[in-house]
């Protein structure tokens, strides 16, 4: 369900739309491309259909939210905000990814602010996320959205050359 067009700073147009069955397979594909490059996200193998099939958007204010972007009708990547349980059902966490055709063109900027927007109409009051200390783009853009670092786990990351990244935690109070 097409959720909003929005203009890329290329001047392409990209439409968002809340995560359906009939995007499964595109969005698990993209999503593997950017877990073979193994640079920016925790996991290390593919995702199949079915890991993917329960995150499907069923539109639950209070539950995930999952917003895809397609350029050229091409799945270019997704985010979701995720809520957590018991006493923290007032947190969300924020994931995104990008094919990386699709990066430095402000769509992942617009992702984000969306999803900040969701999530603050759902009533959560914070946001909270993690990204590798390598992963500068990624932290410019989260500190560009309004996250503050609030933490760092040492070396959480080690990658298969053998070299580490920290593992840097930010957050974004909606409430004043
Ligand atoms: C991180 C990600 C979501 C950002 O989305 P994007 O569409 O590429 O980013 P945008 O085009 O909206 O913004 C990029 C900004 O970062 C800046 N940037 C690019 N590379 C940079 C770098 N190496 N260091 C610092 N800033 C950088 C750009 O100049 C731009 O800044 P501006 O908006 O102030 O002009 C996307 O690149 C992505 O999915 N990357 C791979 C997966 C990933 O890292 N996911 C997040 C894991 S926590």
């Amino acid at each position: 369900m097409l959720y909003k067009s929005v203009t890329l700073k290329n001047g392409k147009s990209a439409s968002l739309s809340w995560f359906g069955r009939d995007d499964i397979d595109e969005v698990v594909e993209v999503l593997n491309s950017v877990i073979h490059e193994q640079k920016y996200l925790l996991m290390n193998q593919d995702v199949d259909r079915s890991d993917s099939e329960k995150y499907v958007d069923t539109g639950d204010p209070n539950g995930m939210r999952y917003l895809i972007a397609r350029v050229d009708g091409k799945v270019a990547g997704g985010a979701t905000i995720i809520p957590l349980s018991n006493k923290e059902a007032h947190v969300a966490h924020l994931a995104i990814f990008l094919h990386k055709n699709y990066r430095n063109n402000g769509l992942g900027t617009i992702l984000i602010t969306e999803l900040i927007d969701v999530a603050r109409k759902s009533g959560f009051e914070i946001i909270q996320l993690s990204t590798f200390s390598t992963n500068k783009r990624a932290m410019h853009v989260y500190k560009k959205c309004g996250f503050k670092k609030c933490g760092k786990l040492t070396r959480d990351i080690k990658y298969a050359d053998g070299t580490y990244a920290d593992r840097i935690m930010l957050e974004l109070i909606l409430t004043s």
